[in-house]
């Protein structure tokens, strides 16, 4: 579990993030939503300890981030799963290799055992031996993806963030990704936040879904609880679309 408490980030004088407080919950898929420039890419980068925090707290499991010394940020660091916008796979290193990274880089396991790990991760983002020794450069989109979650969860994560994990995809493999992402969150009861600002994946996955609105947190909720709020500006962003206001209409 993530908690965050009073979170409140600027750059110079600008106030982007004010007072936000939410907890994230192991094996849940938390979502962070709202508009372009809300604020969803910087908050997630303030939960990991990319950005320095004015004030508040960031608690893992309890245990504050802003509190903590080098030594215990490179610890925790081991417990964190990252994907990135565009998945930011290493462009000269194979599928396989792409995966093996992070395991040489800080697993102390032999490397047969490390290349088993990295076998079964990629198994688990169901992608087949024959693109293990392909480039990025050579596979689809979604296969990339596919290998950047198989990269991110190498090392067991306890925490997995992912900003965007979609963007880019048609809006079939983008939900067979969201899937992927919701089922590993279970399976492994990993504290996995999402930023999005797409409604299918919102809809599809939202476990616990935190609106962002000119950096303050305007609501949370479940997926379910959604089309029902009253919340002006969470109203706009949901029905934006022309499906979603059908979706409602067909609900009342
Ligand atoms: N390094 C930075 N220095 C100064 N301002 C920044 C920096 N990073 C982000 N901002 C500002 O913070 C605000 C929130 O940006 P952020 O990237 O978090 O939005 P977002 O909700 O992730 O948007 P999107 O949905 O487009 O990804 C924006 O006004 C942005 O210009
Ligand atoms: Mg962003």
């Amino acid at each position: 579990m993530i908690e965050v408490k009073g979170l409140c980030k600027s750059f110079e004088n600008k106030q982007i993030l004010k007072n936000i407080s939410a907890v994230f919950e192991a094996g849940k898929t938390n979502m962070i939503i709202g508009p372009s420039g809300s604020g969803k890419t910087v908050l997630m980068k303030s939960i990991i300890g990319l950005h320095p925090i004015d004030t508040g707290r960031i608690e893992y499991s309890g245990r504050n981030l802003p509190d903590m010394n080098t030594s215990r940020i490179r610890r925790l660091r081991r417990e964190v799963g990252m994907l990135f916008q565009g998945s930011a796979l290493f462009d000269s290193m194979t599928v396989l290799e792409n995966v093996l990274f992070p395991l040489e880089m800080f697993s102390r396991k032999v490397q047969e055992e490390n290349i088993e790990r990295a076998r079964f991760c990629l198994h688990r983002v169901n992608l087949s031996e024959q693109v293990y020794h392909l480039y990025p450069a050579e596979i689809s989109g979604g296969m990339q993806k596919r290998t950047a979650i198989a990269r991110a969860i190498a090392l067991q994560p306890k925490y997995l963030f992912c900003d965007e994990p979609n963007s880019g995809l048609d809006p079939k493999t983008a939900l067979i990704i969201d899937q992927l992402i919701h089922e590993i969150t279970e399976e492994f009861n990993i504290t996995t936040i999402v930023n999005s600002h797409d409604m299918n994946s919102i809809m599809e996955i939202g476990d616990n879904i935190i609106f962002i609105n000119h950096g303050e947190k305007a609501w949370q909720g479940s997926k379910n609880e959604i089309f029902h709020s009253t919340n002006k500006d969470l109203n706009d962003f949901v029905f934006a679309s022309n499906l979603f206001k059908k979706i409602k209409n067909s609900k009342q």
